[in-house]
């Protein structure tokens, strides 16, 4: 049986989303998702340790986006402690998946370091605690 083609259309969708220069979005659906990992202050420690791993090098300590590797990166990283357009879901969907563009990494993918999603939701979590309470 072939497999359905649909994934390839949505890819290609999404990268002429990115070249006509709109914002880096997650689908409704996926922005709409919530953490099923209460955020308990082990959840919120694991998250934390995954985030001095993985982000840190680009996002920085607080979030701001100042890391050692910021400026490695062909766009400047988000800046994490502003969180007014985003949700939880949009920041498991971007971790998760990363961003490419033209073959060049904006942002890498990270389901295939952290796979375990449970974790990846902690992660959240904790990048949910760089936003608050500052922003509303
Ligand atoms: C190699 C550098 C790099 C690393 C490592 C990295 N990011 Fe990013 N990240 C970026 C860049 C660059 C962008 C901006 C992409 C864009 O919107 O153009 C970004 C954007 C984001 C955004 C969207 C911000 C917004 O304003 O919409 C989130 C959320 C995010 N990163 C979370 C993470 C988390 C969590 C990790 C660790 C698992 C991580 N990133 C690791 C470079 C990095």
């Amino acid at each position: 049986m072939r497999r359905p083609r649909w994934p390839a259309a949505m890819l290609l969708l999404m990268a002429s989303a990115l070249c006509a220069g709109e914002a880096w979005r997650a689908p409704a659906e996926e922005r709409a998702r919530t953490s099923p990992v209460p955020p308990s202050e082990a959840a919120l420690a694991k998250g934390h340790a995954l985030y001095q791993r993985h982000c840190q090098s680009c996002h920085g300590g607080t979030g701001k986006g100042d890391g050692k590797a910021a400026g490695a990166s062909p766009r400047p990283p988000g800046d994490l402690t502003d969180q007014r357009d985003t949700s939880e879901g949009e920041i498991f969907w971007k971790v998760s998946r990363g961003l490419k563009e033209g073959g060049e990494v904006v942002m890498p993918r990270f389901d295939g370091e952290i796979t375990n999603a449970d974790d990846r939701w902690k992660l959240v979590l904790y990048v949910r605690t760089l936003g608050s309470p500052k922003s509303p």
